[in-house]
């Protein structure tokens, strides 16, 4: 019989400043490695590279950018602002665009929290990092906030494979060891009222991109308080 899916629960509010605490030390501690694991493995590119054709411009935001290998494959061709929670993260981003002659504005921030105006961008590029946010309802939130009506967000993250691939079930089960927070992003997706359709792009199925867009939120009549 086929198994289903285990998805994880948020994180209790408590727990959430922690939670990103922890995997902040994490990434200072491991951003060098991470830039090389990031330059040395041509699979997480070619998984990364996925989201190119369809960012669409003028104004993109990539939040959560890491060491900023995806910013440097199209900041050429965009108005390009960047977040990201680690220091050391904004630190390296920055150094490799400088290196490549490319420019974006890139800040350090809260996914929690954006520091951007309403309905500012055509595009919202988000790689690996959203099962690192303790609070999926609040980013999806921000990402709606400052994203235009009818503007794409791009979402490429671990999830539980349809087909129930073996591989690509034990890659997602093993990133929710690693204290990624799995969750199904098609019901949080369409109560922030996104239209989207999602892609395998690798791992075995576990490597999933979601395409949607924001559209107007439909408020059902029993959801309306008199
Ligand atoms: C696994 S890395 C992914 C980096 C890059 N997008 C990639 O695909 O290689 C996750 C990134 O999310 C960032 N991050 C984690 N929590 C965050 C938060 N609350 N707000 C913004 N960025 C956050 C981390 O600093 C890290 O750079």
């Amino acid at each position: 019989m086929a198994q289903s899916p285990q998805y994880d629960r948020e994180p209790p509010a408590q727990e959430r400043r922690n939670y990103t605490d922890r995997m902040n030390q994490a990434y200072t501690r491991f951003a060098g490695l991470y830039a090389w694991a990031v330059r040395s493995l041509p699979v997480w590119k070619t998984w990364l590279r996925a989201v190119l054709p369809h960012i669409v411009g003028p104004r993109v935001l990539e939040a959560s950018f890491g060491t900023g290998y995806l910013l440097t494959q199209y900041a050429d061709r965009f108005e390009v602002s960047g977040i990201d929670y680690n220091e050391r993260m904004v630190l390296i981003a920055g150094r490799e665009l400088e290196r490549k002659g490319l420019q974006a504005d890139l800040f350090q921030a809260d996914v929690a929290n954006l520091p951007f105006q309403e309905s500012f961008f055509d595009c919202i590029v988000n790689t690996m990092a959203f099962s690192g946010y303790p609070d999926g309802n609040q980013a999806m939130s921000e990402f709606r906030r400052v994203l235009r009506n009818g503007g794409r967000l791009l979402i490429l993250d671990f999830d539980f494979p349809e087909n129930g691939n073996c591989a690509g079930w034990s890659l997602t089960r093993l990133m929710q060891r690693s204290g990624d927070i799995i969750r199904d992003l098609r019901p949080l997706l369409a109560q922030h009222g996104f239209a989207f359709e999602n892609r395998v792009i690798g791992g075995f199925g576990s490597v999933q991109l979601f395409i949607a867009h924001r559209g107007r939120l439909r408020i059902s009549p029993r959801a309306v308080h008199r």
